[in-house]
């Protein structure tokens, strides 16, 4: 892919897999991806939990089906988790800033890099809005009080159609001076 902005068109919200699994090596390359990412101070405020074992997908899946219109995620062939980490911020900032003050932009990019790579790869992906965080932690070992940042669903999508993307207006959004 030589042109960023045609992956970015690319990349758009998957709600339906095939059967096909997801390859390991992919999945490491999303992660690398969002180990890539920039962060405030350079803190790299994450850490991913990938889900590929394919009894713990359907568990999972189910812990994100609490809205209706997410039925499909039991499609879903693997997830990537990215959970917020404790932030070191430079002494320079800290003295202003609490410490998790970018955190959420910064996995918020995480979570953009990895939706990215996967669409690179031909993959679909779907970040997930809603799903029971306890029963995650839970079933994932992840202690009860870590924040989570994103829920990525993925899988290879079912059917190859590229939707027009849906986006205010360029003009009515930018300003240049
Ligand atoms: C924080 C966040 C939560 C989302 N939650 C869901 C969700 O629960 N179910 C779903 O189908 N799509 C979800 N989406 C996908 C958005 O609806 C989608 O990204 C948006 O409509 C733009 O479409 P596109 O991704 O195809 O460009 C979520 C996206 C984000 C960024």
């Amino acid at each position: 892919m030589d042109d960023f902005l045609e992956l970015c068109q690319l990349r758009q919200r998957c709600r339906g897999f095939s059967e096909q699994l997801v390859e390991h090596d992919k999945l490491v390359q999303c992660v690398e991806a969002g180990r890539l990412t920039h962060s405030g101070c350079n803190a790299q405020p994450w850490s991913f939990v990938v889900v590929e074992n394919q009894d713990m997908v359907s568990q999972i899946a189910l812990c994100g089906q609490q809205l209706k219109q997410n039925s499909w995620l039991g499609t879903a062939k693997a997830f990537i988790i990215v959970l917020e980490e404790h932030a070191v911020l430079s002494p320079v900032i800290s003295c202003f800033l609490d410490s998790q003050y970018y955190a959420k932009g910064d996995l918020g990019a995480a979570t953009a890099y990895i939706c990215l790579e996967a669409a690179a790869q031909g993959l679909g992906s779907c970040i997930i809005g809603v799903y029971d965080r306890k029963k995650i932690s839970e079933l994932l070992n992840i202690p009860a009080e870590k924040q989570f940042g994103s829920v990525i669903a993925l899988g290879y999508p079912s059917n190859d159609i590229i939707r027009q993307k849906k986006r205010k207006a360029f003009e009515d959004i930018v300003r240049f001076v």
